[in-house]
């Protein structure tokens, strides 16, 4: 079952998707080369306490740490430890904050100092493939639309997009039905409708669109080492498209 969420529901949705936005926009100001990955956990930890929320990710099914910090060919749920940030380096917060019960995820990938036009490219392209997929949506759209959109304008690029991974519901639970892929054809799957809340989040690799998994049993990597990027936003299905409930 896909819930239709109510007002009282939507508002929640929408306190906590506007903390997640917050802590990214604070977060920005420390993504510099010299910083641990730990230290960016434990200040998005802060941020989102301070907000009067909890971070979703600590303890979720055993998650250890209070976000998710993935560097360069690292794809997703990289677990903050003493890894400096290199100039060059690419790092994906993915931030997940809970508010009276119900939650709000966005990830963002951001350039450390200067980047290589590849990366450049890169996260430009993911962060549009993010936008092409969200420009589907509306009462009646269907997630194989939001799937067709984000991989063909990946294959445009020549990106690999990852498939092991997938966006899904958000609510009282982080993780809700529908599974949302980044691949897909058009007018097939589950059918949209307002109300519901859903995260997209395409991963786009520069190489291969192979992953794996490091011994930590957690952070995903990409097979041949080069970079991935990750952009997310949680919205809200409207009758005539959609409302980004994480912004900035
Ligand atoms: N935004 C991440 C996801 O949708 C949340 C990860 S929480 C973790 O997969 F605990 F699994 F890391
Ligand atoms: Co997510």
């Amino acid at each position: 079952m896909i819930s239709i969420k109510s007002d009282r529901e939507i508002e929640l949705l929408k306190i906590a998707g506007e903390i997640v936005g917050k802590t990214h926009n604070y977060m920005k100001q420390f993504i510099k080369p010299g910083i641990t990955t730990k230290e960016l956990d434990d200040l998005a930890g802060e941020f989102i306490i301070s907000q009067g929320a909890t971070p979703s990710c600590k303890g979720y099914e055993g998650y250890p740490n209070n976000i998710c910090v993935s560097v360069n060919d690292e794809v997703v749920h990289g677990i903050g430890n003493k890894r400096k940030l290199h100039e060059g380096d690419i790092v994906k917060l993915d931030i997940c904050a809970c508010y009276k019960g119900y939650h709000g995820d966005s990830a963002w990938t951001y350039p450390v100092g200067r980047i290589s036009k590849n990366r450049e490219n890169l996260l430009k392209w993911t962060e549009e493939a993010l936008f092409e997929g969200l420009k589907t949506i509306k009462n009646g759209s269907r997630v194989g639309d939001i799937g067709y959109a984000v991989e063909s304008f990946a294959k445009k690029h020549n990106l690999g997009v990852v498939k092991e991974l997938v966006g899904h519901g958000v609510g009282s639970n982080l993780h809700e039905e529908p599974d949302v892929p980044n691949y897909g054809k058009k007018n097939t799957g589950i059918v949209l409708k307002s109300g519901m809340v859903i995260a997209v989040e395409p991963m786009l690799n520069l190489g291969t669109a192979d992953v794996c998994m490091l011994d930590d049993d957690w952070t995903i990597v990409t097979m041949d080492g080069k970079p991935s990027a990750h952009f997310e936003h949680t919205i809200l299905v409207t009758d005539d498209g959609y409302t980004i409930l994480t912004k900035r």
